[in-house]
């Protein structure tokens, strides 16, 4: 049995997706040990009781310097990765950025994954998140946008791909319209890529 965390800072819909993709048996021999959250008001963490799922809610100390609080909360992480024994750690809309020392080998090695909502390497980067990459996406005028799901290394949005899917978005309107297709991109492959990550089909 592997044991997932979920990091997600929001609506967690992502999450969702995952817990439906094992309890339908499309993920076998997996379980998800943790949902990790900066915001005790993420949905997600409404999403993990609502499963019975445990849950941890991160002291995120805003008096420290930028680097120490970013240390303070990835120790806290890497604690709650060893105390529940994960062997996998997907990103779902998580809003905080990871201090190196997750990058340690032996956490990172084929052991993260993200999901991003373009085709990567387009409209990645340093303030590409959530609403901000559909609208780059949408005034740059592309005919196709799409999800990514990722290996996360120590340079944002830049690890190996895993999987990827792209819709014609040439007939939508707004950014959120892009939103919603590539949202369904995204509950798509995300179970996908975890599975295949935890087949070791895929490796880095
Ligand atoms: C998704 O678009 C994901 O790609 C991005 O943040 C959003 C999270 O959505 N990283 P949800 O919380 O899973 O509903």
């Amino acid at each position: 049995m592997k044991n997932i965390a979920v990091l997600a800072s929001g609506g967690g819909s992502n999450l969702q997706a995952i817990i439906d993709a094992i309890e339908s048996g499309d993920i076998k021999n997996a379980k998800i040990a943790a949902v990790i959250s900066n915001n005790k008001n993420a949905f997600a963490l409404e999403r993990a009781k609502k499963h019975n799922i445990e849950t941890f809610v991160l002291v995120v100390n805003d008096n420290l310097s930028l680097s120490e609080k970013r240390k303070n909360y990835t120790r806290q992480i890497i604690n709650i990765l060893k105390s529940q024994k994960i062997d996998l750690v997907c990103l779902a809309g998580f809003m905080l950025i990871l201090d190196s020392e997750i990058f340690e080998p032996e956490f990172y090695k084929n052991k993260i994954l993200n999901i991003h909502p373009s085709l990567l390497p387009d409209f990645g980067g340093v303030g590409m998140y959530g609403k901000n990459v559909h609208k780059a996406v949408f005034e740059s005028g592309v005919k196709k946008s799409g999800a990514t799901v990722h290996f996360v290394i120590n340079e944002c949005d830049k690890g190996p791909i895993v999987l990827q899917e792209a819709t014609d978005i040439s007939i939508l309107k707004s950014p959120n319209e892009i939103a919603t297709e590539v949202l369904k991109i995204e509950h798509k492959i995300y179970p996908e890529a975890i599975k295949m990550v935890l087949e070791e089909k895929v490796v880095f």
